[in-house]
This record gives C-alpha cells, structure tokens and sequence, in this order.
C-alpha cells in the first residue's frame, strides 16, 4: 500500500505522506500543505481530522472496541478498580503493588480541601447546578497550589494528579450537600476511593452509615466505564486549553464545562428527564421514537447515537447489564428501566434508527444506575467527570510530554464583509 498521498490544486501537485497508527488507521499529514500551497482544509465538527497521535486510548467505532493503554474495556471493567485504571491511564502501564501502595497513599493524603475553600460554596445560590460549581472549585485549586505549575518537576506533578483525583470527589460530594443543605461530611483516610466519595456523599453526623460492598463496586464500575475516551469534545477541551501552557487545574476547569453539555456528558441527566417525561405522558414509547425522527421537532433520543460508535457501544452493553444485576441485588424495581428497554427495543427495530446507525451509548443506561445508588438527577454528569478525570490528566501530561506540542489554533475560511470604510454615526441609513 503506498504510503503518500497526491493532492492536485489547479496546476500544482503535492506530494502527502500517509501516517499509520499501532492498529493501522491511516491519516493523511497535511502539516506543509498552507507552505506550500496556501491552502488549508475545512471539517467542521472535526469528522475527519485526527487532532493529535495519541498513545492512551484505542477505540474502533465499526468493531465496538474500546482499550485503555492495550487493555480491552471488559477485562477492565471485570477486574480492575478504578484507582488502578487512573494509574494506568496516566502512567501507561498497570501500577505494581509498590506503584499502587504509593499512589493510594497519596489519593488519601490529599483528600481534604482548604478550609477557606468550604465557604466557597456558601456562594453560590442552593439552586446552582453542581457542574458550574465542580468546574469553579477545580479552577480555585489553582489558586492554593500554584507552585505545581511546573511541569519539569515530575514529582510535585504526581503529587498534582493524585490531588486532583482525590479532592474532586471531596468537592462533588460538598456540592451535593450544599445543595441539600446537609452538613459537610470530611474524607475519611480508612476509606477507600469510592467508598470514602459515597461515605461524603450519603452519611450524616446523626447517625452511622455503611457503604455497602456491592453500591462501591458499581461505583468503580461506572467510573471505570467513563476513564477515557480518547479525543472527545470534553478531552479535546483540555488538550487546546493546555496547548496554550494553561495550568492543569484550570485545563481540567474547561474540560468540565464542555462535559456538561448536554450533546456530551450532560446526556445522562436528559436520559432520565425524557424518561420521566415519557412515564408522565403515559409510556407512549412510539410517539417520543416517531418524535425523534421528526426534523421539525427538535426533539432527540437523549442517550441514543455516537460520533464514533456506529455497531454499538461496549460500555453501554456492560452497564445496561450492571443496571439489570444492581436492580435487582437493591431490590429496586424502577419502572424507568421498563420504559428504556422499550424505547431501545423500539428505536433499534426503527429504520430511521438503523440507517443511521444510532445505538444506545454510555449515558442511555448509567442514570437508571445512579438513580438507583440514590444520586440525585443533577449529579449524573458530576459522576462522569470524576470518572473521566484520569482520561483528562492522561491526555493533558501526553500533551505537555511531547516536546514537538505546538499551541492549538485552528484556521478558518472568513466569509464577512471584504474592506470597507468606516462611516460617521451621523452618515449611517
Ligand atoms: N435521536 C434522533 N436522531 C439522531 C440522534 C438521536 N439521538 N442522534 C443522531 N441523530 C440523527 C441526526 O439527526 C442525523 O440525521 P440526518 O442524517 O437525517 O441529518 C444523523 O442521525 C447523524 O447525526 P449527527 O448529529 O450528524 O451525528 P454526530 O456524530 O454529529 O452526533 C451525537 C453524535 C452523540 C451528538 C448525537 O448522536 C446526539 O445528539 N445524541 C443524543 C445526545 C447523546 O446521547 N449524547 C451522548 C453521547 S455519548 C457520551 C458522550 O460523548 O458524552
């Protein structure tokens, strides 16, 4: 297979090497195409433009694979913890005992926040969405550890890491209970990862709580599920912000708000909104399918339909089974789950559905769980950012590592006015 490319312009012909990656994708390097040619390329929405090489995250839309660092989603999912999955997302490779001894150890030594940052949330209105303030909290750390902006001193850099995975849970769990008004719950050093987030989540100084074993382990499921996702809208955010050298804490900020979108990680909270719409509306599953089709409507199945995935999406087929098994061990019978079933049973026999492509993706099924471990609807999206953060630091150290990292700074094709004169007020029709 030849391993150039020929593009023709008028009268000009340019020769483009063809790059391949490990699992033989193949991209056309268009880097001296504006030298030589002045042209540049247009892709709205980046549908064929890879950003970056990138050696954290495999995944093939066609197959249904997805691997961090090599290693397939489901042995993950079966085996692993999420404490280990963000080793191996940041560092490469699966952490040896001493590796994950120490790495626990400094999840647990950084999980309390400043005490001054506590009043922080006295700010904001009870009413705030906790993806705004997730995103304002992760940014303020900057401001209390601004000394580890240096990304030559590797290990004030993991010390970084291991503090922002650690207190972003602590900072979830203080957004929630803002919210309700409950009293802030401190970390507790015995716990481990997500039992000590559940434990500041759920647990009241009036009486004892127990995380239950098979709640904690869901929880290390989901978050396992959403580590990384290679260059999605959320990590390509963290990437262009930190191109320009901006400090991972605010990086990760921006990162947080792109999640919240709701054609992104914000899709786990409209799931449930359409879902309890459609149970309000009496389970008429075909009309909201029929509705969805409907260009005039507007209307979209929230959870339904990948940029990447087009056969389906393995980490939606592991947690629809982790919502039917958690369901049942909690002795919950939700009747939203009877009505996703039906809707994706409905959607996937659809034409319109199939044609396209559009299959269940990871945020079809992981409110039915959330709701399930008793998170709130506003949660959901807080859920998948603790859960994608690992991906994000992954990504943003990839990054800073690469000595040939240029700013991001996409062209554009200009299509305003050409040159005219100013005109006075007093001139102006
Ligand atoms: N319901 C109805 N029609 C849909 C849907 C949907 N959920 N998704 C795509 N389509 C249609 C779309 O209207 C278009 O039709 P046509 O070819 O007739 O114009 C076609 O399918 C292709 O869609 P697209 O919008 O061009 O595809 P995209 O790759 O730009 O968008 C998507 C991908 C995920 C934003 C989109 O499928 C969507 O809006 N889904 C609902 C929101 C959602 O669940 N988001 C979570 C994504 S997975 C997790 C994450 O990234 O956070």
């Amino acid at each position: 297979m030849t391993d150039k490319a020929e593009l023709i312009i008028g009268d000009q012909k340019l020769e483009l090497p063809i790059i391949s990656g490990s699992e033989n994708e193949r991209a056309i390097d268009i880097a001296q195409l504006r030298g030589k040619t002045g042209a540049v390329t247009i892709d709205p929405a980046f549908m064929n433009t890879a950003s970056t090489k990138s050696a954290i995250t495999f995944l093939d839309g066609e197959k249904g694979i997805l691997r961090y660092r090599g290693i397939p989603i489901e042995q993950l999912a079966e085996k692993s913890k999420f404490v280990e999955v963000a080793f191996l997302l940041i560092y490469g490779n699966l952490p040896n005992k001493e590796q994950l001894d120490s790495f626990s150890t400094l999840l647990t030594r950084h999980s309390l926040i400043h005490e001054d940052m506590k009043r922080f949330f006295d700010g904001f209105p009870s009413t705030a969405h906790p993806m705004a303030v997730l995103s304002s909290m992760v940014c303020s750390l900057s401001t209390y550890y601004p000394e580890e902006h240096n990304f030559a001193d590797k290990q004030s850099m993991d010390v970084t890491y291991a503090r922002l995975i650690s207190k972003v849970r602590t900072i979830a769990a203080y957004a929630y209970k803002k919210e309700i008004g409950q009293p802030f719950v401190y970390p507790q050093n015995h716990l481990r990862y997500c039992a000590n987030y559940l434990n500041m989540m759920f647990s009241v100084p009036a009486e004892p709580y127990e995380v239950d074993p098979d709640i904690e382990a869901a929880m290390n499921l989901l978050f396992i599920l959403h580590a990384d996702h290679e260059q999605n809208c959320s990590t390509s955010t963290v990437r262009l912000v930190g191109s320009a050298k901006t400090n991972l804490y605010a990086s990760v900020a921006a990162g947080i708000l792109a999640l919240w979108g709701p054609l992104h990680g914000g899709a786990n909270q409209e799931v449930i909104e359409m879902l309890q719409l459609i149970q309000k509306d009496g389970g008429n599953v075909k009309k909201y399918v029929d509705l969805a089709k409907d260009k005039t409507s507007n209307f979209r199945l929230m959870g339904f339909g990948h940029r990447v995935y087009k056969n389906f999406d393995p980490r939606a087929k592991i947690i629809k089974t982790t919502a039917d098994k958690i369901l049942k061990k909690l002795g919950i019978n939700d009747p939203l789950l009877d009505i996703a079933k039906e809707l994706e049973e409905a959607a996937l026999k659809d034409p319109y559905f199939v044609e396209r492509k559009l299959y269940p993706n990871v945020d079809f099924y992981s409110g039915i769980i959330y709701r399930a471990l008793g998170f709130p609807t506003d949660m959901f999206t807080v859920l998948f950012a603790i859960g994608r953060l690992p991906g994000w630091i992954a990504h943003w150290k990839e990054m800073n590592e690469d000595p040939t990292t240029k700013i991001g700074r996409p062209r554009q094709i200009y299509t305003g006015e050409v040159a005219r004169e100013y005109v006075p007020l007093d001139q102006r029709k």
